[in-house]
Formats: structure tokens, C-alpha cells, sequence
């Protein structure tokens, strides 16, 4: 509803997707789909109610999903806080570690099986359909420490995002090797945006970096081409960016705490975990 989630939807739109909005705050994704019909007459717009700090209502929201759509094409992991203070979820998961890497983790997971029917059409794995995770550059600054799940002492608001982030680039690449043919799984930082992600910050820092911050415009687009571009068809485990160098740390890539990071999760979770598909084609 904000951000480079209202740039993506509107990019989304203007394309002809029905696009589904799944957002904690009614009254601003109300006002989201109003400035998406105002620039794109005609959009299809969908609302729905998703707090990605409760695994309850996670399985709520996907469940409201389903009644109304037996498909679904393509999911972007878009959602994300970085609260200054610590703060937990539901469940008592650090809120970054929690809100911006696990729910969206089982989320995933509970979308699987629309995802299924999308990559069986036209035969079985035929299909085409994508997950898209919003990490960033600040993975490179993460860790990956499991023992800091469920808290912080002390808590230092950069180190749990870095981790947040690192935990979707990590389980993006997991899913790239996991998920059945006709489902693809992608990642991609986009640039230093000016939104309000930054709210928190003290209003020195933030004036201190505007100067450097991107408008979502291009990021919205590269997510949405991800997500439905016909030139990304069949592309999987690819990391883009807006900005560069487009680095990917090496902790990223270290396949071994990828299957641990993923195992705990679907313990955390409470889901079965995807079994390896074997080779993957990766994209540049
Ligand atoms: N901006 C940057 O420079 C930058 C750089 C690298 C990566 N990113 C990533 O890009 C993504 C989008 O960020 P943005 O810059 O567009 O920030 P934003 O405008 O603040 O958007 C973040 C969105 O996530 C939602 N959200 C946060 N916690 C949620 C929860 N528990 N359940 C459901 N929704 C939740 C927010 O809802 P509310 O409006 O209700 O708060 C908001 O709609 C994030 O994943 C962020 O980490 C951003």
C-alpha cells in the first residue's frame, strides 16, 4: 500500500493483472486501490487483510484468498518494517526477523499449492508461475544467527534487518532448487527508495541519505517484470538490482546454512518442507 509495493501494483495494473493487495491497514490500502483506479481506470484491485507478524493471520488471509481465486500466477514478497525498538510478533519472534523473513516464509508455503496450478496448465510443470522476494543490499551486512529468532541483547536495529534480508535472499535461493518445475523463485534489491520504510529514522539521518534515494517507479517496474514479464519466463535463483554493484554475499550463497535456515523455519512454521527438484536454470 506504500512505497515500492504501490509502485509495483500500479505497474501491475496498468498491465492488465488482477492485482491483490495484502495489506495490515484497511483504511491505507483503500486509499492504495483508489490511486491505483484513478491512474488506471478500470484495474482490477483486489483488498485483503494480512498481518504478516501473526502466523493466524496469515492462514486467515489465505484462506479468504482461496475462496475467491483457485490460482494464483504470481506472489511478491514485498512487505517489510525496520522498527527502531525491538518488537516480537504473535508467535515471539524478533518483529524483523518474524514480520519481514518468516511470515512471509509461510506464507509462501500456504501459497503453494495456487502456485501448483498455475505451473501444471498446459500440462504438468508447464506453466509459469513466480515468487519475487524483496531483499536488499543490506544483506551483505547480515548474519545469519539463529539464536537471535526470538530476540535481540541488545537490540541494534541494523543487524536484524541485515539478517531479515539475508533470510529472504537465502530462502529464495532454497526455494530456486526446491520448488517443482513451472514455479520459478527470484530476488532483487531495489536501490536506496525514498519511502516510508524510513519513518522511524531520526529526521537528521534521513535528510543526510535523501539526496542518495531513488524515486519506487524503477524499482515497481523491475519487480513487476519479475513477476509477470514475458522475457523472465523460466528465469530462477537470479538476484537483480536496481543499483550497483549487485553483490551477493557470500553467506548468501553458502547452500549448506541455506538448508538449515529453511529446515528451522518450517519447523518454526509448522510446514512441510519442499524436497529438491535437482538442476535449476539460473538466470544472469
Ligand atoms: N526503501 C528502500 O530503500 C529499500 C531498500 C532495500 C530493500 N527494501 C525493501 O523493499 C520492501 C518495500 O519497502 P518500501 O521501501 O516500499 O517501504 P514501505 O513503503 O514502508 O512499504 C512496506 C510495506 O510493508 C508493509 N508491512 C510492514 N510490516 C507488515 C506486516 N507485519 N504485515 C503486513 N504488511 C506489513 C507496510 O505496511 P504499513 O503501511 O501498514 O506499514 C508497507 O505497506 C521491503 O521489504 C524493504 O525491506 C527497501
Amino acid at each position: 500500500n506504500s512505497g515500492i509495493g504501490l509502485s509495483m501494483a500500479h505497474e501491475l495494473a496498468r498491465q492488465g493483472a488482477i492485482v491483490c493487495l495484502a495489506c495490515r491497514d484497511q483504511g491505507k490500502a483503500t486509499a492504495a486501490r483508489n490511486e491505483i483506479l484513478q491512474r488506471t481506470p478500470g484495474a482490477q484491485v483486489e483488498l485483503y487483510k494480512l498481518d504478516l507478524s501473526s502466523f493466524a493471520a496469515i492462514h486467515a488471509f489465505v484462506q479468504a484468498f482461496a475462496q475467491r481465486h483457485d490460482r494464483l500466477d504470481a506472489l511478491i514478497n514485498n512487505a517489510g518494517a525496520v522498527p527502531m525498538r525491538q518488537q516480537f510478533t504473535q508467535e515471539g519472534f524478533e518483529l524483523q526477523f518474524g514480520g519481514n523473513y518468516l511470515g512471509p516464509f509461510l506464507l509462501t508455503h500456504l501459497l503453494m499449492p495456487l502456485l501448483q496450478v498455475t505451473a501444471d496448465e498446459g500440462g504438468i510443470g508447464r506453466g509459469d508461475a513466480r515468487i519475487v522476494h524483496l531483499s536488499s543490499i543490506a544483506h551483505n551486512l547480515g548474519r545469519i544467527d539463529l539464536d537471535t529468532a526470538k530476540g535481540r541483547k541488545p537490540y541494534r536495529v541494523l543487524p536484524a534487518y541485515a539478517q531479515s534480508k539475508l533470510g529472504n535472499l537465502m530462502f529464495s535461493h532454497a526455494l530456486a532448487r526446491k520448488l517443482p518445475a513451472g514455479i520459478t523463485s527470484q530476488a532483487m534489491h531495489p536501490g536506496g527508495v525514498a519511502s516510508p520504510i524510513y519513518r522511524e529514522l531520526p529526521r537528521w539521518q534521513y535528510a543526510v541519505m535523501r539526496p542518495f534515494l531513488i524515486g519506487p517507479e524503477r524499482p515497481g517496474k523491475l519487480a513487476a517484470e519479475l513477476a509477470i514479464g514475458s522475457n523472465r519466463r523460466g528465469e530462477n535463483g537470479g538476484y537483480f538490482s536496481i543499483q550497483h554493484p549487485r553483490i551477493v554475499s557470500s553467506a548468501a550463497r553458502d547452500q549448506a546454512m541455506q538448508e538449515t535456515l529453511y529446515k528451522q523455519s518450517c519447523l518454526w512454521a509448522e510446514v512441510s518442507p519442499l524436497s529438491a527438484r535437482g538442476t535449476i536454470r539460473r538466470a544472469a
